[in-house]
């Protein structure tokens, strides 16, 4: 491949995330979400057994699944992307904090290489409105979901107000706040539809609630 043809594809892939887009999102998301992997990983290192097996679904630049890794050694972690940059920003990150218990692959929620009620938690961050086939991407998670098991998916909340803001944001989404919102609404999927959809998908809502500081929802869902 010429410099000018892979120029050329790390700028224009279909993936916005893929490419530069990994190396962009890292210095904007990852950041505003910090509380957010903080409460979350927290939470599943104290409820998660022994070796347990969690996926992250669209793991992006992978700091989530890292802190989790973490915080539990014993737990066998992937994270799954289908942005050849996000794998290898993982890979990276993986070795660079010597975390040996996360494995990368690049792949759509539509094709996870695991056996059937392989998963104990599976998790999903802003990464659900961008599936192609979302019902495709449910019933293959719900393929690989234990019985029992737990899938959260938290995606951006198109009602959210400026009290959903984290602290260290308020003031710049003060002056911001028109666009903030605008980029919100444009970019998320509502929760009347991601609610209808995983109901038809088979799974069944365990949780149902807004976080309330940051501009996200919350389902956890599980499978009988
Ligand atoms: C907003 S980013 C979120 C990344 C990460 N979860 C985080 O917490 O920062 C959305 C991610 O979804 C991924 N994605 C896009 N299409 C996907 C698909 N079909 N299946 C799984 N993930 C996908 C993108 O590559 C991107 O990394």
């Amino acid at each position: 491949m010429s410099i000018a043809t892979s120029v050329k594809h790390k700028l224009l892939t279909d993936n916005p995330y893929d490419g530069i887009g990994t190396f962009l999102y890292s210095r904007v998301g990852p950041p505003a979400l910090q509380q957010h992997y903080q409460i979350h990983t927290r939470a599943l290192a104290t409820q998660l057994p022994s070796n347990a097996r969690v996926l992250d679904v669209g793991s992006g630049p992978a700091d989530m699944i890292l802190q989790l890794a973490r915080r539990r050694q014993d737990l066998e972690l992937v994270g799954l992307d289908p942005a050849a940059s996000a794998i290898d920003t993982g890979n990276k990150k993986a070795q660079k904090q010597r975390c040996t218990n996360v494995e990368f692959i690049q792949s759509g929620a539509d094709s996870i290489p695991r056996p059937d009620d392989y998963f104990d938690v599976i998790t999903s961050i802003g990464s659900y409105k961008h599936w192609p086939s979302r019902e495709n991407g449910l019933s293959e998670i719900k393929r690989v979901l234990k019985p029992g098991g737990e899938f959260y998916i938290f995606e951006l909340d198109a009602t959210a107000g400026r009290k959903n803001i984290p602290s260290r944001y308020k003031l710049p989404a003060l002056v911001a706040m028109p666009i903030i919102k605008r980029f919100i609404k444009v970019g998320s999927i509502s929760k009347d539809i991601t609610r209808e959809e995983v109901l038809l998908a088979g799974f069944e809502i365990l949780q149902e609630t807004r976080v309330d500081y940051m501009p996200l929802y919350q389902f956890v869902l599980t499978k009988s």
